[in-house]
């Protein structure tokens, strides 16, 4: 059987201040409709014959994720609640440590919880593919075709064909701009952040590549105090546990990775850019969302969740206006504004 696991504990300060700290975007109906995004991930399970998912997430989001689940039809969902959140690789590391201790070395499916995946059958068919290999022993990654030398994502130089995908020659966790487009040129994809393998794969590749998340983390999780659904390790803390990425700490480094293609239409909601792309865009190419009248504007994203908006004569800007606060920024230079917030702290 397979074992969702589910990350749900960034914050998601990218798309600020639409995404918050207290309210981040997994919880956020991104992707149009009234569904937020973990709630799409969730219920994208269902017609898979799956374990109940385990979420990974933060102490304080712990309510929020738990009913979101249930609603999802996942009462039974299971909750890992990480001391601190370090990033990916400790998170899964804390998720397989968990999984071998309930179950025979399942296959988990990771995934994470900021993503529109419109084709949920197309979907499943992937991750069928998928266990195929992650059940042979390899780490699988889900392909997406680029269109965009895109500076946000990890990039998959395919090798050699096996089964319905092929092993992975070389792994690039977000390169700069200029490597994007020659990525893209020799026939590389875009990682879709989804993964597949066994628990004790994984574990055998942080042993062997990261040895002190692993260290950090199985000591985290010498005792582990279950509380209704939730689980927490209260083993050691995880402090001087290193903060990096899956991507980084074990995807640009294995031999043994192997990758299908996801075959769906997919976006990844994690940053201004990205909700632009996929948004549903008129003529001049504008994204927006609530009450916003655009006179001579193009190729802009507003956001108007307070009052009205009125735009003139401006161009591949980001304007939002939300509970939280008011963001102006040129599209281009959005991926600055997380290094800003702590300025505004004080102000606030
Ligand atoms: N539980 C938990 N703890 N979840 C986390 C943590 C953490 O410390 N950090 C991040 N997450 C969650 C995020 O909420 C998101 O759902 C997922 O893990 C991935 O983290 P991101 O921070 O969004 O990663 P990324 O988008 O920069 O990069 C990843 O995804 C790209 C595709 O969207 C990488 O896998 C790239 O290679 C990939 O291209
Ligand atoms: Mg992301």
């Amino acid at each position: 059987m397979i074992q969702p696991v589910i990350f749900a504990g960034g914050s998601g300060l990218r798309l600020w201040p639409l995404s918050t700290e207290t309210h981040p975007k997994q919880f956020l109906p991104l992707a149009g409709g009234e569904s937020s995004l973990l709630q799409l991930t969730l219920e994208r399970l269902q017609p898979l014959n799956v374990l109940a998912p385990l979420l990974v997430t933060r102490e304080d989001y712990r309510f929020q994720v738990a009913e979101v689940a249930r609603c999802a039809g996942y009462g039974d969902a299971r909750v890992l609640l990480e001391p601190v959140s370090l990033s990916t690789a400790p998170a899964v590391a804390l998720a397989a440590l968990a999984c071998t201790e309930s179950a025979d070395d399942p296959v988990l499916l990771v995934l994470p919880s900021d993503q529109t995946i419109t084709d949920v059958a197309g979907f499943a068919r992937s991750v069928e593919h998928g266990r195929r290999l992650a059940e042979s022993g390899r780490l699988v990654t889900f392909g997406v075709t680029p269109d965009r030398a895109a500076i946000e994502y990890g990039y998959i130089r395919p090798g050699q064909a096996v089964w319905d995908g092929w092993d992975v020659a070389e792994f690039v966790e977000k390169p700069p701009v200029e490597q994007a487009q020659a990525l893209i040129d020799q026939g590389c994809y875009w990682n879709s952040g989804m993964f597949m393998f066994r628990a004790s794969v994984l574990l055998d590749a942080l042993q062997q590549h990261c040895p002190d998340v692993l260290e950090c983390c199985t000591n985290a999780m010498q005792s582990l105090e279950q509380d209704l659904y939730f689980l927490r390790p209260v083993g050691t803390s995880l402090e001087g546990c290193p903060a990096i990425s899956l991507d980084k700490a074990v995807m640009e480094k294995t031999d043994r990775a192997s990758m299908v293609l996801l075959d769906s239409p997919w976006s990844d909601l994690g940053s201004w850019h990205s909700l632009w792309a996929s948004g549903p865009q008129d003529e001049a190419a504008n994204t927006t969302v609530g009450p916003a009248v655009l006179h001579r504007v193009r190729e802009s994203c507003v956001v108007a969740q307070t009052r009205p908006v009125v735009c003139v004569g401006v161009e591949h800007l980001v304007v939002a206006d939300t509970p939280e606060a008011v963001l102006v920024t040129s599209r281009d230079q959005a991926s600055d504004v997380p290094e800003l917030l702590e300025r505004i702290k004080p102000l606030q």
